[in-house]
């Protein structure tokens, strides 16, 4: 897919106030810092879309971007960063799951993991929440320029392990890196693969 046009259309904390549902939509959301708005600006060719920091807890609302005039990006807050009060924990939670549960165009929740670690209970229990609401997601592994091909290959193993224990079908994933000597691993079949899905949307509302 090529990226003629990449534009942010607002932010808000309501589904009530997202932009009409009427494009397929793509949300990106995994834990703190782990790269989500860096691969937002790496998909969409545009460095400065997403607001980026080293610091984690930087994107705070529900971000809509506009993609070739065709589909949504979302950029959303990430979970688990420990120096959060319990109040704004539990707020993000019940912002994120009425998004997750109304926002009627969601086509496919994309749910970010970082390359370098150990299986991490907060992923877990996210991915396990999108099964029990029925939300559509596949992976993306980040950061991964930030060690050997074989080390990442070996920590998507051991992820792809711990999800078998407890689900019958695992989900598509993707090895991403957004920055560094690797920068835009990854973007061609992420790219593809909404291609593709924006094509079975197209193809199910011609038949309805
Ligand atoms: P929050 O909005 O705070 O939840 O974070 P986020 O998930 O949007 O992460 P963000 O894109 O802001 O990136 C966090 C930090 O990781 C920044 O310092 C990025 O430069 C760095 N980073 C993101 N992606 C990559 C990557 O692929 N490789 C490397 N080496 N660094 C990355
Ligand atoms: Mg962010």
């Amino acid at each position: 897919m090529v990226i003629r046009d990449a534009r942010f259309i607002c932010s808000n904390t309501q589904v009530a106030l997202c932009p009409e549902p009427t494009r397929p939509e793509y949300a990106f959301i995994g834990r703190s810092n782990v790269g989500k708005s860096s691969l937002i600006n790496m998909l969409t060719g545009r460095s400065g879309l997403a607001k980026t920091s080293s610091l984690p807890g930087k994107t705070q609302l529900i971000n809509h971007f506009l993609i070739n005039d065709e589909w949504y990006l979302v950029d959303l807050p990430g979970y688990g960063y420990a120096r959060v009060s319990k109040e704004s924990r539990a707020n993000w939670g019940k912002m994120i799951r009425a998004y997750l549960a109304k926002r009627e165009n969601l086509t496919c929740v994309f749910v970010l993991i970082d390359s370098r670690l150990e299986p991490q209970a907060v992923d877990l229990e996210f991915l396990t929440m999108l099964g029990e609401m029925g939300v559509p997601f596949v992976l993306v592994f980040t950061k991964a320029d930030k060690q050997s091909g074989s080390r990442t290959a070996h920590n998507v193993q051991t992820f792809l392990a711990k999800m078998r224990e407890t689900w019958d079908e695992l989900p598509r994933h993707f090895i991403t890196s957004a920055t560094g000597r690797t920068g835009r691993t990854g973007r061609d079949e992420v790219l593809a693969f909404i291609g593709e899905v924006n094509g079975q949307v197209q193809e199910a509302e011609g038949n309805a």
